[in-house]
């Protein structure tokens, strides 16, 4: 029993384990490429995003560079024409031309910062005039471009121009990032890590990366951010929490069943058991009282017993045991009855004591035999109660039959009646072997047997107490036992006064 309940918890447990560790290592291992697809994803459309602002910043630039040559090509003195650029290029933010020699051409006079020009003029002198091109420098806080143009007399001039922070976001980032496809949240970051635009708010949100401008925004960045609780990791951390509960669930339910099977089974295999017993039992107690009555009857027959009082002995033996068969086959075959749902009550006001008196009859012999101290105290106000004569005296015979068989050395029986809280009580009493509160419920339940019964050489059928138990149920009452190992036990058998809804009298 015990090995196959083992086997088969091991036989779900095992399998259901290796389950559980191939899902954890799996669902490990999709976290771990989902989120390396994810920042390669976010890194790809940072990529898209910068290139973008890239472009867009070179056309407006190279616009803004078309329109100055015209200004200078144009005759006249130049400021005025840069006034009127600089206030149709909002990108733009200020702007200078140095002439060859590092002199202001514009603004001109009191109007130039003296450190812009300075630093104008050091990034020409690191080769700017001799090989050209443009660079893009950061001054303070803001970026600057700077390239050379032809001057009206054809000589270089030197352009720098800063670009106009709010300009750049209102102009550049909205219209570029914010017509993005993508859902991500993306951000630009100045030099500072400032955010100078961000798509969404960022509030909360971890930066999963940041990748730099290659031209045009020196030290400035595009970011990616995750809204929190929606990374990759955590997705999988609640897929992981979800999978686990699953699991543990089935895996629940599963041992649960296999523990309520193996109940089953344990059940099963007891009733077997003890139904087995029960025939070995009542084949036993048929055969005994049978073979008692058979050798004494053959003894009597062959008149081999010429002493008066030894027949009289004989015949009384005779009658207790064919009085003990008919106790045994009544129990049965009211048993079967029971079990069929067949038997049925005919039940009507009784008087308690001739009953009582009529069911202890029956033990004279063997209480007289064993020499037992009988008492019977009936209550002498007891009005008649509800019941089926035979039925109840069967019960009693029950108790009293079991009062002598479990008796030890110290032999009394008392039984008693009378009315408590409105019930008969009517109690059966002995000093003998006692029944142990762990087997107390069970020893009413069918074919059941205490523990020592059969190693003492009591033999029974067990059901007895089934008996009992079937028959005050059916009178709308109840059995009671109080008991203990070697303390004697009461037996109480409990009766409504009046007919109650438990009562059946078809
Ligand atoms: N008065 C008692 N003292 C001690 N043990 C008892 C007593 N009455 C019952 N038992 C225990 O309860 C068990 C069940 O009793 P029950 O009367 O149902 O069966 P039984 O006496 O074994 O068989 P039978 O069907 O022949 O009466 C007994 O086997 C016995 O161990
Ligand atoms: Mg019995």
């Amino acid at each position: 029993m015990r090995r196959h309940g083992v086997l088969a918890l091991s036989a779900i447990v095992l399998p259901a384990a290796f389950v559980a560790v191939l899902g954890y290592v799996s669902l490990r291992q999709w976290a771990a490429s989902a989120e390396l697809l994810f920042r390669e994803q976010a890194r790809d459309v940072a990529a898209m995003a910068a290139e973008k602002v890239e472009m867009m910043l070179r056309h407006a630039e190279d616009g803004f560079l078309d329109q100055l040559r015209a200004a200078l090509a144009s005759p006249g003195p130049p400021g005025p024409a840069f006034d009127a650029l600089l206030a149709r290029a909002p990108l733009v933010g200020r702007l200078y031309v140095l002439d060859h020699r590092g002199a202001a051409v514009y603004p001109a006079g009191s109007g130039a910062d003296a450190s812009v020009v300075a630093r104008l003029r050091a990034e020409g002198s690191r080769g700017l005039w001799e090989r050209g091109g443009r660079r893009d420098l950061l001054l303070g806080d803001d970026v600057w471009v700077v390239t050379l143009v032809k001057g009206r007399d054809g000589a270089p001039l030197l352009v720098g121009c800063s670009r106009d922070r709010e300009a750049l976001r209102r102009e550049v980032f909205e219209t570029t990032l914010g017509a993005l496809e993508s859902p991500t949240m993306i951000a630009i970051l100045d030099h500072q890590d400032r955010p100078v635009y961000s798509r969404g708010p960022l509030d909360g949100a971890q930066r999963l990366l940041a990748v730099p401008f290659r031209e045009g925004l020196p030290g400035w960045r595009v970011a990616v951010y995750q809204p929190p609780g929606a990374s990759p990791r955590a997705a999988v951390r609640r897929q992981v929490a979800l999978f686990t509960t699953a699991f543990g669930v089935l895996l629940l339910a599963i041992v649960a069943g296999i523990a309520a099977t193996w109940r089953l089974m344990g059940r099963e295999t007891e009733m077997a058991r003890l139904k087995s017993d029960f025939v070995a039992n009542v084949s036993h107690d048929l055969k005994t009282p049978l073979s008692v009555i058979r050798m004494f009857g053959e003894t009597l027959e062959m008149g081999r017993v010429p002493d008066a009082a030894r027949r009289q002995e004989y015949y009384r033996v005779i009658t207790r045991e064919s009085e003990r068969l008919s106790r045994l086959i009544d129990n049965v075959l009211d048993f079967s009855r029971i079990e069929s749902g067949r038997r049925r009550y005919d039940i009507v006001p009784t008087a308690v004591e001739p009953m009582v008196r009529a069911t202890l009859e029956a033990f004279t012999y063997p209480l007289e035999q064993q020499r037992f101290k009988v008492e019977v105290t009936v209550a002498p106000d007891l009005p008649p109660v509800p019941m089926d004569t035979d039925a109840v005296g069967q019960a009693l015979a029950n108790l009293v039959d079991n009062a002598i068989k479990y008796s030890a050395d110290d032999r009394a029986l008392a039984i008693d009646a009378r009315v408590i809280d409105g019930r008969l009580a009517l109690a059966v009493t002995d000093r003998g072997l006692g029944v142990p509160k762990a087997e107390q419920a069970r020893i009413f339940e069918k074919f059941y047997r205490a523990g020592r019964s059969d190693t003492q050489g009591r033999r029974g059928s067990g059901l007895g107490l089934a008996l009992v138990r079937h028959v005050v149920e059916a009178h709308g009452g109840a059995v009671t036992v109080e008991s203990g190992p070697g303390a004697g036990s009461r037996f109480t058998l409990w009766l409504p006064l009046a007919a109650g809804p438990g009562a059946s009298h078809a």
